[in-house]
């Protein structure tokens, strides 16, 4: 199923998990956003982004996930965050493809 947000909804650098059913936005510029599942890759528990240290934080086992990219930084996690392919369209529209092939 696909989903969508206006760009314009999506404060720069904003943790943004209304749009995704079970995922999570960030926008890092005007044009590039990136999306990645809640779920952590060690047990399941819910990731949050972190603005100040500009990553995605597990409380359950102290797991961290670089933002952008959603690689391991620290913590138990051995494999990076689930990536969620988005599409922004020229009417300014963000659209929430699904899950990346590539995790
Ligand atoms: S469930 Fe996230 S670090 Fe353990």
């Amino acid at each position: 199923m696909m989903h969508e947000v206006h760009r314009e909804a999506i404060p720069a650098r904003a943790h943004w998990s209304r749009i995704l059913h079970k995922g999570q936005t960030l926008r890092i510029s005007d044009t590039e956003v990136v999306a990645f599942s809640q779920k952590c890759t060690h047990l399941g528990c819910v990731v949050y982004y972190e603005a100040d240290e500009h990553r995605w934080h597990c409380p359950c086992h102290e797991g961290n996930f670089d933002a952008e990219t959603g690689d391991v930084i620290s913590g138990p996690p051995l494999r990076p965050l689930g990536r969620i392919d988005v599409e922004t369209r020229d009417d300014g529209m963000i659209w929430a493809l699904g899950r990346s092939q590539e995790t």
